[in-house]
Parts: C-alpha cells; sequence; structure tokens
C-alpha cells in the first residue's frame, strides 16, 4: 500500500513496542504502515466520520490486520482507552487539535507522547502542549507534493521556551538544514506579501510583521 513522505515520516517516529490512538485516521495508512515496519505495534484507528473509518476498515481488513489495529467511531480523544502511550494527530488544523485535547482534558493529560502535525497555527499548538505540561522531544520538516510540514513530537516534563523558540521550534532551530532554510524562506516571503496587501490602518500587524520577518532574516543569516 502506497504511503506519502509525511505519513512515512510520522511512521518512523513511532516508537516500537508503542500503543498508539490515531485520532482522525481516515484510512488508516499510517496505522497499516506502523505495524508492519515496526516491532510489536498495536493501534486503535480512530475517525469521527464513518465513511473514513468504512475506508479504513477495508484497508486493514486486505492488509490481514485486524488484531492488531482496533477501529473506533468517535470524536478526538473520546476513544482512547488506558494502556495507549501514544497518541498521533495529524493532517488537521492547529485550533482543530487543540480544540480535540481540550474537548477531554482529563484523557489528554493521561497521554506519554504525541505526535502532532498541524496544517497550520503550529506555534499555537506548541504553546498549548507547553502550557499543560509537555516539552518539545523532537521536531522534523518533511516535504511532500511541494508544501513542508512540521512534525512535533511532545513528551510529559517541563522546559522553558523563548519566544524564539516557539516560533522557529526549538529543535528545528538547532538542527537547521536546507528544508529549515527553505521553510522559514517561504514564510518570510507570504509576510512579504502580506505586509504590501494590508490596508494602510493595519499598523499594527504590519508592525509585528516585519519583526517577524527579521527574526527570520537573522536566523537565516546566522
Ligand atoms: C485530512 S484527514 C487527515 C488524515 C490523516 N490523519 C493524515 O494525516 O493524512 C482529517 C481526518 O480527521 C478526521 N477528524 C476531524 N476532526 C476530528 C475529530 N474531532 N475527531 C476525530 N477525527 C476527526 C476527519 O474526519 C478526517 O478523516
Amino acid at each position: 500500500m502506497k504511503i506519502n513522505n509525511r505519513l512515512k515520516m510520522i511512521g518512523d517516529l513511532v516508537q516500537a513496542n508503542s500503543f498508539c490512538l490515531d485520532v482522525g485516521c481516515d484510512h488508516a495508512l499510517l496505522d497499516i504502515y506502523l505495524v508492519k515496519r515496526k516491532a510489536n505495534i498495536k493501534a486503535i484507528a480512530s475517525d469521527i466520520k464513518e465513511g473514513p473509518l468504512d475506508q479504513a476498515k477495508k484497508n486493514i481488513k486486505r492488509e490481514h490486520l485486524e488484531k492488531e489495529i482496533e477501529v473506533r467511531l468517535g470524536d478526538g480523544l473520546s476513544t482512547y482507552t488506558d494502556s495507549v502511550d501514544t497518541v498521533i494527530i495529524s493532517g488537521m488544523g492547529g485550533r482543530n487539535i487543540i480544540g480535540i485535547c481540550k474537548n477531554n482534558f482529563n484523557i489528554f493529560k493521561k497521554v506519554d507522547t504525541y505526535i502532532i502535525s498541524p496544517n497550520n497555527y503550529q506555534e499555537d499548538v506548541k504553546k498549548f502542549f507547553c502550557k499543560n505540561g509537555y516539552y518539545i522531544s523532537n521536531e522534523e520538516l518533511v516535504k511532500d507534493s511541494n508544501f513542508i510540514y512540521q512534525i512535533i513530537i511532545f513528551k510529559k516534563g517541563k522546559k522553558k521556551y523563548s519566544k524564539k523558540d516557539y516560533f522557529f521550534g526549538p529543535v528545528l532551530l538547532e538542527k537547521k538544514g536546507k528544508l529549515f532554510e527553505e521553510y522559514y524562506t517561504r514564510e518570510m516571503k507570504s509576510r512579504e506579501i502580506l505586509i504590501a496587501l494590508l490596508p494602510k490602518n493595519y499598523r499594527l500587524k504590519k508592525y509585528f510583521t516585519k519583526k517577524e520577518i527579521q527574526m527570520i532574516k537573522n536566523v537565516l543569516e546566522d
């Protein structure tokens, strides 16, 4: 079964011997990849909609993985069961991800490891997790169909982060590399376009956007 670069990278970041809950599994391709590639993985593939779950069930059956992957219908973390150690939420907006965590906050706090790949509002996601009992243990960038995605691993614990850490990601800031340069060059250009398009009276927005552009320039030139 074919899997895209983004899902492959997420799968590769999961530790062997994990019990995973994939929230918003859609087709369950990630869970199938995981069980086939990593040792001793159990997974719950869950989704809020029946349509994607029907497809997930078909895919799992085709691969004869019904024993390893359980399918559950439900909203967000409501499909959690005790002894799940890793929750994966990917391919959704950052605000939806934060909402999913807030809606079942008592369950949210039980989980050891989160692997999160938000499509947007990545900074808000980092702040939410780090203000609620987690630290950033790893971060990766992955390119897929010309988009560059962030994947962030949160683990239970506490670390202090600066504004710059939240903006760039503390681990990405350490690692940098080619994809980092490409990602933040794109971020800089989109902000330059925004400034050119903003009406005159959006002075504050322009001011903060210019500050972000300067911060990106400094890091890229460093
Ligand atoms: C764009 S797909 C992403 C699929 C896959 N996780 C990936 O990264 O490619 C988003 C999926 O999340 C599901 N979803 C959205 N909100 C959800 C929620 N609150 N709880 C569970 N699933 C949700 C949607 O039904 C959809 O199947």
